[in-house]
């Protein structure tokens, strides 16, 4: 019955999600920038969404405002970036999802068990109860709609981390911008962030493909490039 729901689902969506990942500093910006170039050569276009987290809504791009710069408690800043994420789901990566476009979205879930879990030190149980809320997709037992377990849970096809030691990314951003809340934190702090991300992929080792963020611009292009290449999703 289960597996009956989970195919019917798998054919009903033929859209591709990719997250990508990392400590302030890692540059992920212009290797995700190149990417949408290749999958817009690919697919045209008006086929890819190329969004961000915190942000890609009106509304969670004022809650990144908050996010990024007012001081608060790690569960009240958890219960934002899960708030801005559900309605950037809701109005873009689902609806784009089922249209089969392809979604590339500058941190997704995985941010947040890095640095609310990670750096901030937050419960982990209480962060996977509000994805479960947030990135439910659909309930397989109506009767039970407030039992958890029985949600099928949005999460990205492939996640790009790119990992780079923090005091490297702290040289990179030293003097490059005014640092925002999280950018302005120590290294230490970045430590955290980065075994948070390990973390999680040592739970999901299928869905993540850790780059290292250490190299030549080329060569951090080249085995971002073969990641999404071996998963099949560029040609
Ligand atoms: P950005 O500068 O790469 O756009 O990321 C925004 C900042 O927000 C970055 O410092 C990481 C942080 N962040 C969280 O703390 N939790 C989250 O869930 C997300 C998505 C980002």
């Amino acid at each position: 019955m289960l597996s009956d729901v989970l195919s019917q689902l798998k054919t009903a969506e033929q859209g591709l999600f990719i997250s990508f990942e990392g400590i302030d500093g890692a540059g992920k910006s212009t290797h995700i920038e190149a990417l949408v170039a290749a999958f817009n050569a690919e697919h045209g276009a008006d086929k890819v969404i190329h969004t961000r987290e915190p942000g890609g809504t009106p509304l969670a791009e004022k809650l990144r405002q908050l996010i990024l710069n007012d001081p608060m408690d790690a569960l009240t800043e958890s219960f934002l970036v899960f708030a801005a994420r559900r309605d950037h789901l809701n109005q873009v990566i689902e609806p784009a999802l089922a249209r089969g476009d392809v979604v590339l979205c500058d941190r997704f879930t995985d941010a947040t068990f890095a640095y609310q879990g990670g750096g901030r030190g937050f419960d982990l149980k209480t962060l996977s109860i509000l994805e479960r809320f947030t990135q439910q997709i659909r309930r397989l037992e109506p009767e039970n709609a407030y039992n958890l377990d029985d949600l099928l849970i949005r999460q990205p096809d492939l996640t790009i981390w790119f990992d780079l030691p923090p005091e490297i990314a702290a040289e990179r951003l030293a003097g490059a911008r005014v640092p925002d809340k999280f950018e302005a934190q120590p290294v230490e702090f970045f430590r955290q962030v980065a075994a948070g991300y390990q973390h999680r992929m040592d739970e999901n080792p299928a869905r993540f493909a850790k780059i290292n963020a250490h190299q030549s611009r080329e060569a951090v292009w080249a085995d971002v490039l073969a990641a999404v290449k071996s998963k099949g999703f560029l040609a």
